[in-house]
């Protein structure tokens, strides 16, 4: 029996992500939240012959509560998008007290849940996610996960591309590390399950390295005004929730990359510290999945010099926006008592 919930469930990536999730047999109860329309949402998702049971909730009679009741994954695409000319400054104003107050209601409805957080800027949503827990003592690292597989699905596509051969894209598997934005996103080319090909030249190197770390700029111009990427992100994160459902479910050796806080494997962390050269409290490596969530972070490993210099232009970056979301909570917790 897994619940899932999505939080913002009637938006552009809530209502693909929850069709998928709908369509994942393991799911056997399925529960929508958002501002607006999740009612609607939940009857046409409803009628789909799968095992789960589907319920949609608007704020009104605590819906956010009776959403989150029993859950055992809660997936969060609530917010806003990014639009042209909008820089991830401007979306984290918005954001994050949408984030802040939906962690709240975790804590208090489903404080044992695995949470996935979707919703930009990752590198700051996830530690702000992280101090609401803490106030409320519900804070567990091994369960809260930046998803940040769209940059490993868009790496798998791009490499598939360059080989000429989409076909191969599903196995193409390129660990993306660092973090969710610009250029803390941090593709290990040279660790790719398939090698790209020797007569890739520099420069090409480094249009697929900025295609990567800046994909989602190429969706939010095409879009032109209408929002960012939202069935690509769908898709990667049922992906991703789906590994975290299996693995919940007895599954082992389930390996993503994905944004955690590293207090989540001290030791496997404190590996990756000393390659790092520097202490971050957030990062996203190949994490191991088990039953309580993150087993193992695994360290960089051998990387080339291209990429260590990649690694060394995110962390700045990284230190930076993970300090923004940890402020923004205790700012926001001096003007206000935290109340669930
Ligand atoms: N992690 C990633 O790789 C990635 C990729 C693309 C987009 N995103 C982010 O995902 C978020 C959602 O994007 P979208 O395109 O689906 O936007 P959208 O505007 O289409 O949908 C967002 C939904 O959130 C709802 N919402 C707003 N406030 C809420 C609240 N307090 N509680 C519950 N629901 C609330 C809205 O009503 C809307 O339905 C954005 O922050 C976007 O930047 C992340």
């Amino acid at each position: 029996m897994v619940k899932a919930v999505v939080l913002g469930a009637a938006g552009g990536i809530g209502q693909p992500l929850a069709l998928l999730l709908k369509a994942n047999p393991l799911v056997t109860e399925l529960g929508l939240f958002d501002i607006v329309n999740t009612p609607g949402v939940a009857a046409d998702l409803s009628h789909i012959a799968t095992p789960a049971k589907v319920e949609g909730y608007l704020p009104a009679d605590d819906g956010l509560a009776k959403a989150l009741k029993g859950a055992d994954v809660v997936v969060i695409p609530a917010g806003v998008p990014r639009k042209p000319g909008m820089t991830r400054d401007d979306l984290f104003k918005i954001n994050a007290g949408i984030i802040k107050d939906l962690a709240t209601g975790i804590a208090k409805a489903a404080p044992n849940a695995f949470v996935l957080v979707i919703s930009n800027p990752v590198n700051s949503t996830v530690p702000i996610v992280a101090e609401v827990f803490k106030k409320f003592g519900t804070f567990d690292p091994k369960r809260l996960f930046g998803v940040t597989t769209l940059d490993v699905v868009r790496a798998s596509t791009f490499v598939s591309e360059i080989l000429g051969d989409l076909s191969l894209s599903k196995g193409v598997v390129v660990p993306v590390v660092g973090g969710h934005s610009g250029v803390t996103i941090v593709p290990l080319l040279s660790q790719s399950t398939h090698a790209l090909p020797s007569s890739l030249d520099k420069s090409a190197y480094d249009a697929l390295v900025n295609r990567i770390q800046f994909g989602g700029d190429e969706v939010v111009k095409a879009k032109n005004g209408a929002g960012s990427a939202t069935l690509s992100m769908a898709y990667a994160g049922a992906e991703f929730a789906a590994k975290v459902i299996r693995a919940v479910r007895g599954e082992k050796g389930l390996v993503t990359p994905t944004y955690v806080n590293l207090s989540a494997d001290a030791e496997g962390a404190s590996d990756l510290t000393k390659e790092l050269g520097e202490e971050l409290a957030y990062f996203s490596a190949n994490v191991e999945l088990g039953v309580e969530g993150v087993v193992k972070i695994s360290p960089l490993g051998k990387i080339s010099e291209d990429e260590a210099t990649l690694v060394k232009a995110a962390i700045p970056e990284l230190a930076k926006n993970i300090q923004t979301g940890v402020t923004f909570v205790a700012e926001a917790y001096k003007t206000e008592e935290p109340r669930l």
